[in-house]
């Protein structure tokens, strides 16, 4: 087990790269599974829900590896295996994703059901209905969904509550159906246009993605394809509210300003300044990109402002940004109301209480007293988001702060301390194997570099099930309840 000793009040200041996205990546190394030959994606994060899928596909019988940091290589041709691994599935709900996989190259597949989680019943109803329309027999037993199709047949589905997994997990089941499929009511976030691009090159026919109707002609079979994840998006606008609450001045390096319009303006209307910068090329989604983006306060301004905020499917404001959100403001001036429409993630609030933050929760809604300062206190991240908002609480905090459950937090940020240390954050991890104790930061810290990546094994060996190259990754046990 892990903590992350946070000493905060110090504005962060320097430049920040942000990560391919995470979700998209999830998305990603299962649709390229759909092919025989080897994909590369590029720009692939490497954090533990990656790790966590890979290991699930090499279950399957497919080759993953990292060829070098963010190169990760997929080759579907040994793919024989129906039936995915009980515990990692269970835990992480994105794995859900080879259901759609299986069936597709199989004709059948036997998935655990992801399990309830800190966010509230997460069920895959949506996903099952959706291999019911395209012809498959679905049952559950025993924990398990099982499905079966011999070869799927092209249908109209009405995406119910615009689901992404949902959307990802029928969209690639029906690029190998006999037939059209359409998809209506289907999500619009950008990682389903990341998928659609992807799956294109590889031979499918998908139109509409990114629009609420995607047509989908089903093609006998799909190539590989090689791919650059797009920025994540939820790490850019995390370390956008980190310039926020700590008075800070970032420049974001690879960032799609473009998927973040609706939190920009949220940030703007609090005061805080986000614009692209001269040199960053505009854009991060296409490789080598350096979308540059500069986020900072006005250096008189004393606090931001107070704002309104709901949340909703693409291009509302992410639920995923919800939990940042909050923590940033409980340091705004005035009272905030925050509208949870898609999940149920308030948890976390009682922790920044701890802190010092003054919010009340009603059912779906959060109101938000700002408070001038917050104070720091062991706390616990229940949840990959809710720890990023106890990270940026306890950058702004006075004192110190120690976050425990920092695996969670592991699962959706690469290389988060050391991001947060090259811009001046007073960060250390204290694992209990690394003999540290309970020693606290030494508030001048010389705090060892840690190296970006973790120190890789040799790849000479790629076709070992060890797989993705890098020490003490291959398996999927860091996995814990909760599945963004
Ligand atoms: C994905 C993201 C997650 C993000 C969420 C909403 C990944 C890996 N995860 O999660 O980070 O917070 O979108 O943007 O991309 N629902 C059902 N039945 C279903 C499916 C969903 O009732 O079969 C409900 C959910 O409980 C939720 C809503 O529909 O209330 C939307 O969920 P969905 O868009 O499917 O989220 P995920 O794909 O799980």
């Amino acid at each position: 087990m892990s903590k992350l000793v946070i000493r905060g009040g110090v504005p962060l200041r320097g430049e920040v790269p942000i990560s391919g996205a995470k979700n998209s990546a999830l998305a990603l190394m299962v649709a390229a599974a759909l092919a025989k030959g080897e994909t590369v994606l590029r720009n692939v994060p490497h954090d533990r829900d990656v790790s966590t899928m890979a290991g699930i596909l090499r279950d399957l019988g497919v080759r993953v590896y990292f060829s070098e940091p963010h190169v990760l290589h997929v080759d579907g041709t040994d793919l024989k295996s129906d039936t995915a691994p009980y515990e990692p599935v269970r835990q992480m709900r994105a794995s859900f994703y080879v259901a759609g996989l299986l069936l597709a190259r199989l004709g059948r597949a036997k998935v655990p059901l992801p399990g309830g989680c800190q966010l509230g019943s997460r069920p895959v109803d949506f996903h099952l209905r959706g291999f019911e329309a395209l012809g498959a027999k679905v049952n559950i037993e025993y924990g398990y969904m099982q499905a079966e199709a011999p070869r799927l047949a092209g249908a109209t589905y009405f995406v119910n509550r615009a689901s992404v997994g949902a959307t990802v997990n029928v969209l690639m089941a029906a690029t190998l159906a006999e037939g059209t499929t359409v998809l209506e009511n289907a999500a619009k976030e950008p990682e389903i246009v990341d998928l659609a691009v992807l799956l294109n090159s590889m031979g499918a026919r998908i139109r509409g993605a990114g629009t609420d109707v995607i047509r989908i002609d089903g093609v006998k079979e799909l190539h590989p394809g090689e791919h650059w994840v797009i920025p994540d998006r939820i790490e850019a606008g995390t370390y956008m509210m980190a310039a926020g609450i700590t008075g800070g001045d970032l420049t974001l390096r690879n960032v799609e300003l473009n998927h973040l319009r609706t939190p920009v303006v949220k940030l703007a209307e609090m005061g805080l300044h986000v614009e692209p910068q001269e040199g960053g090329g505009g854009t991060g989604s296409e490789a080598g990109a350096t979308g540059l983006v500069r986020v900072w306060t006005d250096p008189g301004a004393k606090r931001l402002r107070a704002i309104d905020v709901e949340t909703a499917p693409y291009p509302g404001f992410p639920t995923d940004l919800q939990p940042p959100l909050v923590a940033l403001l409980s340091l705004a001036n005035g009272t905030s109301v925050v509208r949870e429409t898609i999940f149920d993630r308030f948890r976390f609030v009682d922790e920044l209480r701890r802190m010092g933050a003054d919010i009340r929760v009603e059912r779906d809604t959060a109101i938000i007293r700002g408070v001038a300062k917050l104070t720091g206190a062991p706390v616990e991240a229940m949840d990959l988001r809710a720890g990023a908002a106890l990270v940026l609480a306890a950058l702004a905090a006075e004192g110190q702060t120690e976050i425990s459950g920092v695996e969670l937090i592991d699962r959706g940020y690469e290389d988060l301390e050391t991001k947060l240390r090259h811009v001046g954050a007073q960060v250390l991890r204290i694992t209990e194997k690394n003999g540290y104790g309970n020693r606290t930061i030494d508030p001048s810290p010389a705090v060892d570099p840690v190296p970006l990546l973790p120190a890789r094994k040799s790849t000479a060996n790629k076709g070992a099930d060890h797989g993705d190259g890098y020490e003490n990754e291959g398996g999927y046990q860091h996995a814990e309840p909760g599945g963004q």
